[in-house]
């Protein structure tokens, strides 16, 4: 065990502040990083590798942009909270009302948690029910009323699936398998005149990505709509990712509200909600919903905001992000072949995951059908050959503005001889 990892662990539970940095799913033991640049980072022992984790989503400009470092150190001048309003916070909510169709107001918090925590609240007071429907396989954050299971004999009924969730708590969220609206519909007969709000990732990320099947998004758009309940996009890790005005743009599908994070921050902790006017008056000062944040819009996360979304406005971005992610998601589907292994590479833009499994990939389900013991060889072979992916087979990696062709060169050429000792294993 690496003197880092054991002295962490005698301070900090299982020696991380994020359970799944610890790899342990992958049976190893976490890299410590010192460092990042670009599309590489470095480790304690000066390894270097190609990112593709970007710390879980947020570097969508690669390591350091020198444009958003600049910045952060003329702001540190000017001190670095002060707990009253800034121009900067007005400066950073404009932005992202141009940006998100379905945001025309907006709130910062600290982190994606916090973001979506807030809007079920708000959704819970705006309409007055209790109950929210949420789908298996997306992750919302780490509070109470959204770490639920479903098992499949009850599978509407929510079960609290961690120690310290209440019954209480977890019996108003409803839980359905994602892309099947069958599935919603058959919920919505049952409680529909009880459901606040229907909140899911657009395209869920955090079982490994699962691309929406067609009409999906606006199936359930329909839906909510003609049940009186709000439909929520957690786009913390999709927006300005799959596109500047994230997944609701690209899909063309508009919710009432939008939860924002990761990207929006560029690596400081920075999250928000938002969406239409009359919903998000609610809060307090000016509405009865309360929430607040001693450190909520502080002008350091505001800056790196700010010029991080300065960079992606610049014309072209999303394409070459689209190139770069589509030549990667080629040259991996080919090596596998050449590998003689099946894989699903599933892509939405900068988004993508590999899984171990000749099936098409839909739903948790299909997922959990994936050959992890072949992901786990495949992982440690790119991790010898200083690839960084992601480290979960349900997770998704990430392709930067900072990643060129060099590094999709190596990693592809990494990738045949990681697929080459996957197939070994089969
Ligand atoms: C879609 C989604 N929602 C919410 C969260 C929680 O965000 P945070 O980790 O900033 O609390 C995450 C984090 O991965 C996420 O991907």
């Amino acid at each position: 065990m690496s003197s880092h990892f054991e002295k962490a662990q005698t301070y900090i539970p299982g020696g991380v502040n994020s359970p799944v940095r610890s790899m342990k799913i992958l049976d190893m033991e976490p890299v410590f990083i010192q460092k990042g640049s670009g599309p590489r980072f470095y480790d304690t022992g000066g390894k270097e590798y190609i990112d593709y984790m970007g710390s879980w989503g947020p570097l969508i400009l690669g390591h350091s942009h020198p444009q958003v470092v600049e910045a952060l150190q003329e702001a540190v001048k000017d001190g670095l909270s002060f707990g009253t309003p800034t121009q900067k916070e007005t400066t950073l909510a404009r932005m992202v009302i141009e940006a998100v169709p379905g945001v025309e107001m907006v709130r910062m918090v600290n982190s994606g948690t916090e973001a979506v925590m807030s809007t079920l609240r708000l959704a819970r007071g705006y309409t007055g029910r209790d109950k929210i429907l949420k789908f298996v396989g997306c992750y919302h954050g780490h509070f109470d009323a959204l770490l639920i299971k479903a098992g499949s004999g009850v599978a509407t009924l929510g079960l609290p699936n961690s120690p310290g969730v209440t019954e209480g708590t977890a019996k108003d969220t409803l839980t359905s398998p994602f892309n099947s609206l069958k599935a919603v519909e058959d919920i919505f007969d049952q409680f529909g005149e009880q459901i606040a709000a229907v909140i899911l990732e657009p395209v869920p990320g955090n079982v490994g990505v699962i691309p929406p099947l067609p009409g999906y998004l606006e199936g359930l758009r329909r839906i909510a709509s003609d049940n009186g309940s709000l439909l929520i996009f957690d786009e913390v890790m999709t927006g300005f990712r799959l596109s500047y005005g994230g997944a609701q743009e690209r899909f063309q599908v508009t919710p009432d509200l939008t939860c924002l994070g990761k990207v929006l921050g560029g690596g400081m902790p920075v999250a928000a909600f938002g969406g239409r006017r009359e919903i998000m008056e609610m809060l307090a000062p000016q509405g009865p919903v309360y929430q607040a944040g001693t450190l909520a819009g502080n002008p350091l996360a505001m800056t790196a905001g700010i010029e991080t979304l300065n960079v992606l406005q610049e014309p072209g971005t999303y394409r070459e992000l689209e190139e770069t992610s589509q030549r990667l998601e080629k040259g991996l589907q080919e090596a596998a072949q050449e590998a003689g292994v099946e894989v699903q590479v599933n892509r939405v833009g900068s988004m993508f995951s590999v899984f171990f499994n000749s099936a098409r990939v839909t739903d948790l389900e299909t997922i959990h059908q994936s050959n992890k013991e072949q992901f786990k060889e495949f992982y440690r072979s790119l991790l010898e050959d200083g690839i960084y992916l992601s480290p979960s087979p349900f997770e998704a990696s990430f392709v930067s503005l900072a990643h060129g062709k060099e590094e999709i060169d190596h990693t592809i050429q990494a990738s045949r001889r990681a697929f080459a000792r996957a197939a070994g294993i089969g």
